[in-house]
Formats: C-alpha cells, sequence, structure tokens
C-alpha cells in the first residue's frame, strides 16, 4: 500500500466512524507561549480538553505535521543516527471530545490495523497503564478488560508512568494511555526471543506505532492533579512508522515517504545509500529528514533566522547542510532542490507546500550558500590556526569561539583537527559552551504559579475595536515570577485593552476600582483569554472593576499600524505582487516591516514608496472596517489570506480605500490623522527577505 493511501484509508475510516476530517494545524504555534512547534496532535485540542473552548465537532480525525526540536519532546540529535527517528513527523488521529471513550477507541483501532490495514494479530502487543501510587492512580482496569475481550491476554503488558501515562509538557491536559506495539522481525528471531520482551525495550523493530491516550486529568503546577470537566480521547500513529510496518520494511527511511529523497540525493552526489551506520548513511538520512522539516516550516510561515523559533530552523538546515558538505562531499547547495523533489511527492495533500514553492527553495538556497560561504570561512579560520601554533591540542574557547561567533560546527572542527593530526581541548570547550547556555537560560526562566480562579469566565470578550474604557469583572489571576522580580497575570471578562498580536504591541494602561488602582503594563493572548501584566497583586481590587487603555500610546500606535498596510499596498503596486508580508511590528515610536523581495530597495524606490504612502495620508482615506465577514467576502474585496496564518471561517477585514487586508489590529478613523510618512531604514532580515522601518508616528513626550 502506498503511503498516500494509508494516510486516506485512515481518514476514512474515522469518517465512517462519524468524525469530522479536519486538515492539519500549522506547524507554528501561535498563542501558546509554552510551545514554539507543535509536538504532539492534541496541541491545537488542548483548550478543549481544558475545558476553555467548545470544540467544532465531537468527533475528529486528523493527520498531524509535528515536529520534535524542543522542549520536552526533543529528537534532533537521534534522527539520522538511527533508522527510525525524525524531525517532521506525521501523527494521525483521531478524537473524542467528551463523546466516546475507551471502549470504541480500543475496538476501532483494533479493527482498523487488523481488518482494513490487515496486520498479523501475531505481531501485535498492547500495553496499559500500571497505575501510580505517587500519583494515587490505579491499575486501568477498564482498557485491560476492553483489550481482553479482543487480544490474548500474555499479550497485554502493564506498563509504568513513564511509557503509559502521555503528558503534553510540564503542566496541562494528561492521562493514562494504552500503545500498541508491533513486531517486525523475521519469525525465526521471533521464535528465539517472545516479542514481549523488547517491547518498550528501543528494540528497532518492535516498535510502539499507536498511542491512545484516555485524557481525563490536568497536571497543575505544584504536580498534583485533577479531573478535566469531561473525558476526552487523544490518539496518535505516527504515520512514517505505519507506513513502514505495511510496507514490510526495517526502517521509515526504505518507505516510499524517504525514498524519492534518498533517490536524489544519491543520484546528484553520486553516492551510494547503504542503510548501514556510516556517517555517509547518516548523512543520508539527515538530509531526507531535514528537508522536511525546512520546508513545511517555511510553508507554515517560520523564515531561519537568528532568534527563537526561527532559529531552530535555520539549526536544522544547517544540520544538513553541514552533513552533506562532510559526508556526502558535497560543497554545492543541495537542500533546494531537494525540496522540489519533497514537493513534486507530497504537495499535493499539503496544498501549501505548492503555493509556497517558490519561496521554499528560494529561501533554502539562500540560507545554503550562506552557510556554505560561513563554512569555507571556517575552514580558512582553522587554517590559520594550524599555521599559528605547534601544539597538538587547540585551546577549547578558540574552538568555541568558532562556534559561537561564527557558527561554526563543532564536530566539523574536531574532523578538520583530526585530519591535521590534532585534537582540542573538548572539556574547556564544554565549560565555555555550559556557561553561554547558563546565561542564556537565567534570561528566559520563569516560574509560573497556578491560576488563582476568580469568577468563571471561560474567554475574554475583546471591546477594545469600540471603547478604551469598560466595566470589567476579574476571571482570574496568577502570580509569575522572572528574574527575581514578580509580576501578575491578570483575566477578565471582557477587556478595551488590545492584546499583542499582528505585529502589534499589547496596550497599557490601569484598572481601578474602590480607590485601587494597579497598572498594566502589557496585554497578550493565550489562546482565548487576553491576560494583563501587572507589576501589583489584585488582591486588594474588587472582582468588579474599571479599565482604562492608555489612549495616547493607542492612538499613536494606530497611526504606525495604518501606515503599514498603506506601505504594504505602496510597496506591491511599486516593486510587484512577489511582495508579502512576513512579519511586522507596530509600537508607538516606529513601525517596522518585513517583507519577500530578492534585491535591495533602492533609494530611488524608497523615495517612490514614501510619496505613494503620503499621497494616500493626504488623501485623508476613511477607515472601512468589516467584522466578521466570511473569508470568501474578504478575498472578494483583494484580501489576501495571510501566510501561515489560521482564519476561521468568518475573518475582520480593514479597507482604506485600495489596501485591503485580513488585520485584527487597531487603526485610524481616516489615513489623514498620520499626517507624514517616513522610512528610516532598509536592510536585510533573513535570506530573501527585506526590513523597511518607518514612522507614521511618534511620541512627542519626552
Ligand atoms: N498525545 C499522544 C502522543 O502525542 C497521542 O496523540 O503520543
Amino acid at each position: 500500500m502506498k503511503s498516500a493511501d494509508i494516510r486516506d484509508k485512515f481518514l476514512q475510516f474515522f469518517s465512517s466512524k462519524n468524525h469530522l476530517v479536519v486538515p492539519s494545524a500549522p506547524l507554528v504555534v501561535k498563542n501558546d507561549p509554552t510551545l514554539m512547534f507543535t509536538n504532539a496532535g492534541m496541541n491545537r485540542f488542548k483548550d478543549i480538553f481544558l475545558g476553555n473552548e467548545p470544540a467544532e465537532s465531537p468527533r475528529v480525525a486528523d493527520t498531524q505535521k509535528c515536529l520534535r526540536v524542543s522542549g520536552k519532546h526533543n529528537d534532533l540529535e537521534e534522527v539520522g543516527v538511527d533508522t527510525y527517528h525524525h524531525t517532521l513527523f506525521e501523527m494521525l488521529g483521531n478524537w473524542s471530545f467528551g463523546d466516546y471513550y475507551k471502549k470504541e477507541a480500543i475496538e476501532w483501532a483494533w479493527e482498523l490495523l487488523t481488518e482494513v490495514y490487515k496486520i498479523d494479530k501475531d505481531r501485535l502487543y498492547v500495553t496499559v497503564f500500571e497505575g501510580d501510587k505517587s500519583d494515587g492512580i490505579e491499575f486501568d482496569r477498564e482498557a485491560y478488560d476492553h483489550w481482553k475481550g479482543l487480544i490474548s491476554e500474555d499479550r497485554i503488558i502493564a506498563a509504568s508512568k513513564k511509557d503509559n501515562f502521555w503528558e503534553m509538557g510540564d503542566t496541562g491536559p494528561c492521562g493514562p494511555c494504552s500503545e500498541i506495539h508491533v513486531d517486525m522481525r523475521t519469525d525465526a528471531e521471533r521464535n528465539s526471543v517472545s516479542g514481549k520482551e523488547l517491547v518498550n525495550a528501543d528494540h528497532p523493530q518492535v516498535i510502539e506505532i499507536w498511542n491512545l491516550v484516555f485524557m481525563e486529568l490536568q497536571r497543575r503546577s505544584d504536580g498534583s492533579l485533577e479531573p478535566l470537566k469531561a473525558k476526552h480521547i487523544d490518539t496518535g500513529m505516527g504515520f512514517e512508522r505505519l507506513s513502514m510496518v505495511l510496507q514490510g520494511k526495517t526502517s521509515s527511511y526504505d518507505t516510499d515517504v524517504f525514498s524519492p529523497l534518498i533517490d536524489f540525493i544519491a543520484k546528484e552526489t553520486g553516492k551510494k545509500y547503504t542503510r548501514g551506520d556510516s556517517k555517509q548513511d547518516v548523512a543520508f538520512r539527515v538530509l531526507a529528514d531535514h528537508v522536511r522539516a525546512v520546508a513545511f516550516a517555511i510553508a507554515d510561515g517560520q523564515m531561519p533566522s537568528n532568534t527563537g523559533t526561527g532559529y531552530v530552523i535555520r539549526r536544522i538546515l544547517r544540520r544538513a547542510v553541514r552533513y552533506a558538505y562532510s559526508f556526502l562531499d558535497r560543497k554545492e547547495p543541495l537542500l533546494q532542490e531537494l525540496a522540489e523533489v519533497l514537493i513534486a511527492q507530497m504537495g499535493g495533500f499539503f496544498e501549501e507546500l505548492k503555493s509556497n514553492e517558490k519561496l521554499i527553495r528560494d529561501v533554502i538556497r539562500e540560507e545554503e550558500e550562506a552557510f556554505l560561504r560561513t563554512l569555507a570561512k571556517g575552514i580558512q579560520l582553522i587554517d590559520d590556526i594550524l599555521q599559528n601554533t605547534k601544539d597538538d591540542r587547540i585551546g577549547g574557547e578558540v574552538v568555541f569561539e568558532l562556534y559561537d561567533t561564527f557558527g561554526f560546527p563543532v564536530d566539523l572542527t574536531a574532523l578538520i583537527l583530526s585530519e591535521h593530526g590534532k585534537t582540542y581541548d573538548e572539556t574547556a570547550f564544554q565549560k565555555a559552551l555550559e556557561a553561554q547556555k547558563k546565561r542564556s537560560r537565567s534570561a528566559a526562566v520563569q516560574d509560573t504559579g497556578d491560576w488563582v480562579v476568580v469568577g468563571n469566565y471561560r474567554a475574554t470578550e475583546f471591546v477594545g475595536y469600540d471603547s478604551l474604557e469598560t466595566e470589567m469583572n476579574l476571571a482570574r489571576y496568577r502570580k509569575v515570577t522572572q528574574k527575581g522580580k514578580d509580576f501578575y497575570q491578570l483575566v477578565f471578562d471582557r477587556t478595551p485593552f488590545y492584546p499583542e498580536g499582528g505585529g502589534q504591541t499589547g496596550d497599557r494602561g490601569y484598572v481601578e476600582g474602590e480607590g485601587v488602582r494597579i497598572p498594566v503594563i502589557g496585554t497578550f493572548r493565550e489562546n482565548n483569554l487576553i491576560v494583563h501584566l501587572s507589576p501589583k497583586s489584585p488582591e486588594a481590587l474588587p472582582a468588579a472593576v474599571k479599565g482604562v487603555v492608555d489612549a495616547e500610546r493607542r492612538s499613536l500606535t494606530a497611526k504606525n499600524h495604518t501606515a503599514t498596510h498603506l506601505l504594504h499596498h505602496a510597496l506591491r503596486a511599486l516593486l510587484g505582487t512577489h511582495v508579502e508580508q512576513r512579519g511586522s511590528l507596530l509600537e508607538k515610536d516606529y513601525l517596522r516591516f518585513d517583507f519577500s523581495h530578492f534585491a535591495k530597495v533602492t533609494d530611488e524606490e524608497i523615495r517612490k514608496i514614501e510619496q505613494a504612502v503620503n499621497a494616500a495620508v493626504r488623501r485623508d482615506i476613511p477607515l472601512e472596517e468589516f467584522r466578521n465577514i466570511p473569508m470568501a467576502e474578504a478575498r472578494e474585496m483583494g484580501a489576501m489570506a495571510l501566510f501561515g496564518e489560521k482564519y476561521g471561517d468568518s475573518v475582520r477585514a480593514i479597507r482604506f480605500g485600495e489596501s485591503v487586508e485580513l488585520c485584527g489590529g487597531t487603526h485610524v478613523r481616516a489615513t489623514g490623522e498620520i499626517g507624514f510618512f517616513k522610512i528610516v531604514s532598509e536592510g536585510s532580515v533573513a535570506a530573501g527577505i527585506r526590513r523597511l522601518a518607518g514612522q507614521g508616528a511618534r511620541s512627542t513626550a519626552p
């Protein structure tokens, strides 16, 4: 069975059991500060499990793009070394939100595996949770009894919390799980050692393929558990592993998910993939894996960059380039052509790959070229070091500097040194690395307390398009400590405070009640809650308060936001429609706009852009706001669906004359309020992406 058919069969099966089939959510997670990337199918449904949001349908099925390269689930260093780990993988899932529970989840999983996919029952084992004293949870008798009706009892294994209790992170929804494992070994091997002994023992051919999670608890930040309001099903089956099982392969890299990529690498480099452990074979797997992570991330709007999420993608890309460089002897770009093969292969199902093909290839090529130049420069630096030293052992600090300042990979340094019969001081290197990690950890560490629930409101209503002051009720608050300072996060039932989003900075101001006033120094969104940050505890406040937004700051920010829309429109009119927004930052004193364009914007072009924007300012074009209109209508008006962004059926559109954008931000009533627009700088932020900084407003306060 081809992998594309395997995916279809899964979705068809659950559709026949009345599940709504939904497309994968984007890889890059917005609105959830605890995650960078989707690392499990359930991420997008977290709020439904927690009871903060209603489900679109009580039964859902999907295949979710996942990336496990940061945080609690991080597989990056294993990828390529063995034959079954991946950075990007698809997780097939079926979901019940307070609907069916263990019985159906277990019976349908069994039916699909044994009757539709026809996996030999003698190769299957299942695990159930044995219970855990410290968490006060009993053996999962219910799951055991359902399995007992389907599979012989000597194939049911009780397993511990480590393997059979699923948690998304340190806090959040969780529950016991039951896993299905397949024994892929030959008959002779199976006769000599029972597969039962190899379950959960990291055997490459006795592997877990499906995890059924019975989501019924929530882990709080003090480590305690509390029951969720309803019981849910979250299942996740690794698509690449399933393909390996059904195609009778011993490695997922040998399935048709990866073979077109492996074949292309072989053809291009003239090397042979021999499925072994040599560095060359590892390089094949690293490339075939990493091109997927990078291409899908770019398709979902995540460009490689120097910080945060973008940096993770850049590191993955560089790891691939480095393996090609060192072990496949490839000194020229290769990944962007490999991306073309990938897009041809998967762009049918994942349409975002196809529609962003040019961007994906351009960005990858520029990144590859830049990193290949770094490698060449690093090699030159190492040569200089070698020329100037007679020692056989190079100092660890020097190697660290190469790594830290020039992005030169340490294992490559080691390799080049060893080619000259030299080594380096690894202890000193590790020490320098640890010191740097510690510095960045202490800058990022945040200690978050549990929510103190004051009033029961599940979402925050935003009223800030129409008013800057409103009566509101405290819903919950919690303390967070960062760099030794205490802050409070406050959530209300409604709020006029705009939460940071769409590039626009969050509002500031204050809340007050019964003579107590506390400042709000920032506002942001966390899923469907709007969170207000204050240096003061709200304990002295009454539950009903008044929220007041700093109107001056909001108005300046709105001017910069509207100016950005005019700028975007002028750029597309003057430079071409390949210009697409890639990011923006709108503050009270300036605006920043990143967009796709492959050349420096010349002084002459800048002058023309400024003229076009200022002409629109002088025309004093009125704001037309369309709230809650269907996406199709917004598109008809000329709005572009913003790349990587997930929009539900209704959207908000903002029109100023010819400029139409999907936008959740706040704007001026007419463009004349901006007064004057000026571009103050132009530069590059990443391959193929330019940045303009400008001003549509600036505060006059000192
Ligand atoms: N949440 C579980 C997992 O990621 C099942 O989907 O394995």
